[in-house]
């Protein structure tokens, strides 16, 4: 089980990569742009190559910026050639449901050797579908599917047994966390990673009732200095 970190902000990662407790960095093409990424292809590569020298051997996710399915090819092995810990992230189809994108992802893994992520999906049938074409990584968008009025939970449960069932090497990343107790409780029902927003890693370490209790060795160890 692990901790990925949802974030192109190279800071961030620098500050929870030396930490030691992320396993590997996911982005999308909203998350770079939020993050001022916006060179068009020549900036994505210059902050991918960073990222994944700063957390190599970890994983990087990078996302192809296209729906047409020759470019998406050239795009993912482009993506992949720039160091050996990135892989690449496909969307499980096209915004009008277009299904060549399975295609191309089963041609990454078994011909190319290129490990994919799929991404943007919102059920255990989909991603099952990813992983059966040979994804290394299923991403569930959990916020999205309780935003929707589903149980996130009961995919995540749902999917894991089917990816064991099946002896399937995908792994499950459970995405888009919308509050910090999304990390424990998807990875109780079965993800074996849950990618992470950068605001909620503080909110995991840091509690008030720490705080107060720090301070009160602190004042206490300064008393003790007082009555030498
Ligand atoms: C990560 O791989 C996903 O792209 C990300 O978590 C999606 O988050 P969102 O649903 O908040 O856009």
């Amino acid at each position: 089980m692990a901790i990925f970190i949802d974030s192109g902000n190279i800071e961030e990662i620098k500050t929870y990569h030396s930490m030691g407790i992320i396993r590997g960095v996911t982005t999308n093409p909203t998350i770079l742009l939020q993050d001022g990424i916006k060179g068009g292809m020549a900036e994505i590569k210059r902050c991918s190559v960073d990222l994944a020298k700063l957390i190599h051997p970890y994983p990087l996710s990078v996302e192809v910026t296209t729906n047409d399915p020759r470019k998406m090819l050239e795009e993912a092995l482009e993506m992949a050639s720039w160091a050996d810990n990135i892989n690449v992230k496909l969307t499980i189809h096209g915004p009008d449901g277009e299904l060549d994108n399975l295609t191309v992802i089963h041609e990454l893994e078994t011909k190319h050797n290129v490990r994919v992520n799929v991404t943007a999906m919102m059920s255990a049938q989909q991603c099952f579908v990813a992983a059966l074409a040979g994804a290394t990584y299923v991403s569930l968008f959990c916020g999205r599917v309780n935003n929707m009025g589903y149980n996130s939970m009961e995919e995540l449960s749902k999917l894991r047994n089917l990816i064991d069932s099946f002896d399937l090497k995908a792994q499950i990343i459970a995405a888009s966390t919308r509050e910090i107790l999304n990390i424990v409780e998807w990875l109780d029902a079965g993800a074996h990673i849950v990618t992470v927003l950068p605001k909620f890693m503080n909110g995991m370490i840091v509690h008030p009732y720490t705080k107060e209790t720090v301070q009160q060795f602190l004042d206490d160890a300064a008393k003790g200095e007082g009555a030498k």
